[in-house]
């Protein structure tokens, strides 16, 4: 089987190029800077150099795939800034069009569209693929690739399915700046942080993005997230812990918002327990079911000071 994979330099791309090469898959990387050819290289992945937002290119790089997984987004773009909007929507929504067109066109039967659980804002209870989704522009570049996925489900030519990972962790993205501020004391959750978020290693995303690629069934939804979820004042004073630094404190939510922007402030301090059962369901097991078994080996990992290399 041949996966084209975009974003796949990028930290869920790497991730998910990784699994599946692991699972014996070939996988063609699209990339849009040639820095980041030898990272696919590296990841046993064959790199294809363009932009996801450029119909021609990605035209040319789903022919002969058998599957396509769009995780594209700008790694430095400011989605406070209009400029920084536009670049998530072009990379994200844009891309997603592009890339359904080019599944039809070139005969690509099955296309799946990473999203995020953002979406469906805070809740009380666990959080289902059929819970309503009550901030669905939380992180609206997301819903826009969701929209274009959803468009090709309904136009029904192609086995279209949607995930929406968790907080995933590892050496990258939010984590590392995360475990960093942690370390040197500056890191601050939002009033008690008694919301729970649903984590997933990095490893278990890679692995279920791969399963769903063969296995998910056409037009579904799926949540990927551990078997815990757990409360963000819990997980940074695991995080401190483990680092040897004090435990963080809470701010008021303003604060919060003064610093990431009030969209970001209320996707992190929603409340969201998500289930896994769905996911499981199509025999996907995490190889680190909760926090405390996949945080040990990526905190031992991640470049912090005081550590060399
Ligand atoms: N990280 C998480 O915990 C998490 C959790 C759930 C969902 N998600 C979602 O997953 C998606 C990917 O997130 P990520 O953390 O993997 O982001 P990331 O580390 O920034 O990786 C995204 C990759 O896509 C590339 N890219 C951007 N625009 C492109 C374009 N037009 N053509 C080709 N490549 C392009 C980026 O390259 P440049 O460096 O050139 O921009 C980067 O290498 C996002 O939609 C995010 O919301 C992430």
């Amino acid at each position: 089987m041949r996966v084209l994979v975009t974003g796949a330099a990028g930290f869920l791309g790497r991730g998910a190029v990784r699994a599946l090469v692991g699972s014996g898959a070939e996988v063609r990387g699209l990339v849009r800077r040639r820095t980041q050819l030898a990272i696919v290289r590296f990841d046993g992945g064959e790199p294809s150099l363009g932009d996801v937002a450029d119909p021609t290119a990605v035209a040319r790089t789903a022919s002969g795939c058998d599957a396509i997984l769009h995780l594209a987004a700008p790694s430095s773009a400011n989605s406070r800034t209009v400029e920084g909007r536009r670049e998530f929507v072009r990379s994200r929504a844009v891309g997603a069009r592009n890339l359904v067109l080019a599944a039809r066109t070139r005969g690509v039967p099955r296309v799946v569209i990473g999203s995020g659980y953002w979406l469906y804002g805070g809740h009380r209870g666990t959080i289902t693929e059929r819970t309503t989704s009550r901030n669905p522009n939380a992180v609206a570049y997301n819903l826009g690739a969701e929209l274009a996925g959803r468009a090709a489900i309904a136009e029904g030519s192609l086995e279209v399915i949607l995930a929406r990972p968790g907080m995933v962790y590892g050496n990258g993205a939010w984590f590392l700046p995360f475990a960093r501020a942690i370390q040197d004391g500056t890191y601050r959750y939002g009033e008690r942080g008694l919301n729970h978020w649903s984590p997933i290693s990095l490893v278990d995303c890679g692995r279920a993005f791969a399963l769903l690629i063969r296995k998910g069934a056409a037009g579904e939804t799926y949540l990927v997230v551990d078997d815990e979820p757990v409360r963000v004042r819990t997980l940074a004073e695991y995080v401190a812990q483990r680092l040897g630094a004090p435990p963080p404190r809470g701010v008021p939510f303003a604060r919060v918002a003064r610093e990431l922007g009030s969209g970001i402030a209320t996707a992190l301090g929603a409340n969201q327990a998500a289930s896994n059962a769905k996911l499981r369901a199509l025999g996907w097991k995490p190889k680190y079911p909760a926090y405390r078994d996949g945080l040990p080996p990526v905190l031992r990992e991640l470049p912090l000071s005081g550590r060399s290399g």
